[in-house]
């Protein structure tokens, strides 16, 4: 527990009284009813929690009579596999549980608990959320829980290469591979997986989008091998595996002159290889394809759009079951500074919104949640919402790439619960990017949620102990996206840290503060890449506003934003319904975290706030950079109820962002001084 290794899933002793009498009245025993390997992981997962939370533990038999017997009884099992469950039936609706969803159901009595499913892994998930119960003192009588998943598929991405390394990684090396293999010893992997299966995460793609050569060839039979025991090992809690793939596979390892979708050589290669794959994995996810994009090939090369490429690969797949996630990051990173005319924040929309409606029913669009890259601040990407005839998938970023690289404090729910929560009013309100990224909105079957990785193999997995918040926290969200940040927050608190009130109310408060903290000393009003290039930590204003990349703020001594309007600039705008594109075009209501992504303004216009937009960026660098000494303050408070290994590693990481907080305040608020020449009302430093 000290290093942070065990994550959420450190179960300690149940020391108070009460709730352990609690505990042992229904759970002294266990019985797992029925025979498969997601039931003997769930077997296994009840038994080393109970006895670590318990004391002691045993394997009960149903046909013992209670009477005689100390304590209750978990029963798990999957409906209809015994009479036992029968009961259950005139209370829930077990036809809607789907193959994950699940029922927690103390019996009237007392004295039992049912963990119930329509298959093994909805059982799976139920013995986790049994366990969760225990670890955050819920009581647990009279339990009515009936849970089923929000989004069908729930996803990890790694950007992990085969050398070893993970590209935008801030907690180390791979897990999976070193020196151009796999990693001989797998119980990392195993880990790994269960803590995924823990918060029901249901698929994980194990290689970078960016497919260099070696990882070209885990399609093929040098590869494979290893592939399929990792997807064994997954394979154990409920989690298929995927493939990152290289679209020009055929020429980089099948030898062949071309990689054009419409050759007939081309797409026979590919059934060839969605056979040789799946002789090893019959159960593998499918391809996940970066495709003309940052320099990767695509079917561009050969005249051809996204469906064709997408399409040729999907019919490979299909027949065998598999799923090809294709990514909207879509793009000219080519661009010159000089062009005023083209703006990056369209360009997925462009290429994909005139492609609505063709690609296969097994293709799914991976979108990132903003139009750019992941940045503090973003609107939401306008293909929510334009595209209905589309199987979408939306996709997050737990590696905290521009969000302070798990260096810097960093709590993400908030802002991905105002993603989910998005209104694109595409069939009028409650049109949310979350019911379209499930399925629901447009009835597609196929949907739900991915997210970059930000594990590694540090011993804490996540390089900042508090950055696990944030791993834990998609998932919950991806398994519900009504959850509340606190909610999530504190669920992830006590199993990690224990149950203590001030402590709780500590992190809680750090956690739920940090995102606002972090984005208000760094870049302001919604306009982002202020950073260094390349690695992209730390501040630099004009790190990319002369390159390639598409990425300007455009100050000037006047002011400064990007005119993303229809009537005066790029006509990004245009790309969403009314009423949300009004509300952006329009200067007055334009929301002001937002301000400068969609407008060009002089430094003293008035925000809705009623400060100017230079006193904003002034006032927000020098509370911003106070709020971070203040969260290293917080954390010292809990000196006392933290163990000294976390303490001390957590505090590291907050004495330096609070150092780093002054960087970024300094900078930015110096360039813009120098820039505007406008002095801070309230006359504070400014070099
Ligand atoms: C970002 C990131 C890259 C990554 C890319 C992607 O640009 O910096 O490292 O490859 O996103 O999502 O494909």
């Amino acid at each position: 527990i000290e290093n942070g290794y065990d994550c959420w899933l450190g179960y300690k002793q149940i020391e108070d009284e009460v709730r352990r009498e609690d505990a042992l009245r229904v759970s002294s025993r266990y019985a797992i009813i029925g025979e498969s390997p997601l039931l003997r992981t769930a077997g296994k997962e009840l038994a080393v929690a109970l006895s670590a939370m318990l004391g002691h533990v045993e394997l009960g038999h149903l046909s013992e009579r209670q009477e005689g017997k100390q304590g209750g009884i978990v029963v798990a099992g999957v409906y209809g596999s015994s009479p036992v469950f029968e009961p259950l039936a005139e209370v829930y609706d077990f036809a809607g549980l789907g193959e994950e969803g699940y029922i927690i159901h103390s019996s009237e009595e007392g004295g039992r608990i049912y963990l119930c499913a329509a298959s093994d892994k909805g059982v799976l998930y139920a013995v986790f959320h049994f366990i969760r119960l225990l670890q955050t003192g819920q009581r647990l009588e009279g339990l009515r829980i009936r849970e089923v998943p929000r989004n069908g598929l729930r996803m990890i991405n790694h950007w992990d290469n085969m050398d070893g390394s993970v590209e935008r990684g801030y907690a180390g090396g791979s897990i999976f591979y070193k020196d151009g293999r796999f990693i001989e010893d797998k119980s990392r992997i195993r880990d790994y997986a269960r803590l995924l299966a823990s918060t029901a995460i249901n698929a994980v793609s194990i290689n970078n989008v960016n497919v260099h050569r070696q990882e070209s060839k885990l399609i093929t039979d040098e590869f494979l091998p290893d592939v399929a025991v990792v997807a064994g090992i997954f394979r154990e809690y409920g989690i298929r595996l995927y493939l990152s793939v290289n679209y020009a596979s055929t020429i980089e390892i099948g030898g062949m002159a071309t990689a054009d979708p419409l050759d007939a050589e081309v797409a026979a290669w590919w059934k060839q290889a969605a056979a040789d794959i799946y002789r090893y994995i019959p159960d593998f996810g499918g391809f996940v394809v970066k495709a003309d994009s940052e320099f990767r090939p695509g079917p561009f090369t050969y005249g051809r759009n996204h469906a064709d490429g997408a399409n040729m690969l999907a019919d490979a797949i299909a027949p065998f079951g598999g799923d090809v996630i294709w990514r909207c990051f879509v793009y000219n990173c080519l661009q010159d500074w000089r062009d005023r005319k083209t703006d990056r924040a369209r360009a997925a929309y462009d290429h994909f919104m005139p492609l609505d409606g063709e690609f296969r029913d097994n293709v799914m669009l991976q979108i990132k949640n903003g139009p750019m890259d992941f940045q503090v601040r973003e609107p939401v990407s306008p293909l929510f919402g334009g595209m209905t005839k589309t199987n979408q998938l939306l996709e997050l970023q737990i590696a905290q790439e521009y969000t302070g690289q798990q260096r810097h404090l960093c709590y993400l729910i908030p802002q991905w619960k105002e993603v989910y929560d998005f209104d694109t009013h595409a069939c009028g309100e409650r049109s949310t990017v979350g019911e379209i990224a499930s399925g629901r909105l447009f009835g597609r079957e196929r949907g739900g949620i991915a997210a970059v990785s930000n594990i590694g193999d540090d011993l804490n997995w996540c390089g900042h102990v508090l950055a696990q918040a944030n791993w834990y926290g998609y998932a919950r969200l991806a398994w519900n996206p009504d959850l509340s940040a606190e909610q999530i927050a504190s669920e992830w608190i006590r199993m990690t840290f224990g149950l203590d009130e001030d402590l709780e109310r500590v992190i809680l408060d750090m956690l739920l503060g940090s995102y606002s903290i972090y984005e208000s000393y760094t870049a302001p009003l919604g306009v982002g890449w202020m950073v260094n290039p390349n690695h992209h930590y730390g501040p630099n204003v004009d790190g990319y506003e002369y390159s390639k990349w598409g990425t300007y703020h455009y100050a000037d001594r006047v002011g400064m934003g990007v005119d993303r309007t229809v009537h005066t600039g790029t006509g990004y705008v245009g790309q969403y319904h009314a009423p949300v594109a009004e509300s952006y075009e329009s200067l007055a209501d334009c929301p002001d975290e937002l301000l400068l992504f969609f407008h060009h303004v002089p430094y003293l216009h008035v925000l809705q706030s009623g400060k100017t937009v230079i006193q904003h960026i002034y006032d927000t660098h020098f509370e911003g950079a106070e709020q971070a000494a203040e969260l290293l303050a917080k954390w010292d408070s809990l000196a006392s109820k933290v163990d000294s290994g976390r303490f001390k590693h957590v505090r590291e990481r907050l004495a330096h962002q609070a150092e780093h907080a002054c960087e970024w305040r300094d900078m930015i608020n110096t360039y813009f001084y120098r820039k505007s020449g406008i002095a801070d009302e309230q006359d504070r430093l400014i070099y």
